[in-house]
Parts: structure tokens; C-alpha cells; sequence
């Protein structure tokens, strides 16, 4: 099963191929903010792939417009909600999508 390490907080998790990196991150107590519930209609859940960017699936043009909007965007930026595990990754959560609180884990 690919492994994901989330930044900042350094932790690792497991996950099924075929996971969006939000549910990922939901089922295993890791908060990104998701506003619009994963359905590509907000920025919300910004995150950057540190490694592995290109074994996720493409973005569409709707992720990319919403992608726009985020703030801090990068060359590899997602939007978690809309990006397929299939291999190990390194995703940053930026601070601004995220509570990050010493009881999350
Ligand atoms: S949760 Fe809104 S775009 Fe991902």
C-alpha cells in the first residue's frame, strides 16, 4: 500500500491505492480544511506534493481553476480532494488549510 507522509507534522500514514489524499487524510485524523465537502468547487484543500507529483492522475480544468484561488500556489500544487493516490507521497499542508492541534493524533 503506498505510504503518505504529511508535512508539517511528519506523519505517515498507509492508504489503499486509488484514496484522494483528503480522504487519506480524513480517515486518519489529519485535518485539511475542505469547504465544499471534495467536490471541486472550493480552494479549500490546497496541499503540496513534496514528492511524487507525477503519479498522481492529471489535474482537470476545473481543479486548476479552483487551484487559482489558493493562496501559496506552487508548480505542485493540489487540491487534495481531487488527487488519486497510486504511489508514495510527500504532501505538505500548508498552515492555512489546516488546524493543526497536538490532540488531531
Ligand atoms: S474540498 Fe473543496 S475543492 Fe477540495
Amino acid at each position: 500500500m503506498p505510504k503518505i507522509q504529511f508535512l508539517p507534522k511528519d506523519v505517515t500514514i498507509e492508504v489503499k491505492e486509488g484514496t484522494s489524499i483528503l480522504d487519506a487524510a480524513l480517515e486518519n485524523n489529519i485535518h485539511i480544511n475542505h469547504n465544499c465537502g471534495g467536490n471541486c468547487a472550493c480552494s479549500t484543500c490546497h496541499v503540496i506534493i513534496e514528492s511524487g507529483f507525477d503519479t498522481l492522475n492529471e489535474v482537470s480544468e476545473d481543479e486548476e481553476d479552483m487551484l487559482d484561488e489558493a493562496e501559496g500556489l506552487t508548480d505542485t500544487s493540489r487540491l487534495a480532494c481531487q488527487a488519486i493516490i497510486t504511489k508514495d507521497l510527500i504532501v505538505r499542508i500548508p498552515e492555512t488549510e489546516s488546524t493543526w492541534d497536538d490532540d488531531t493524533f
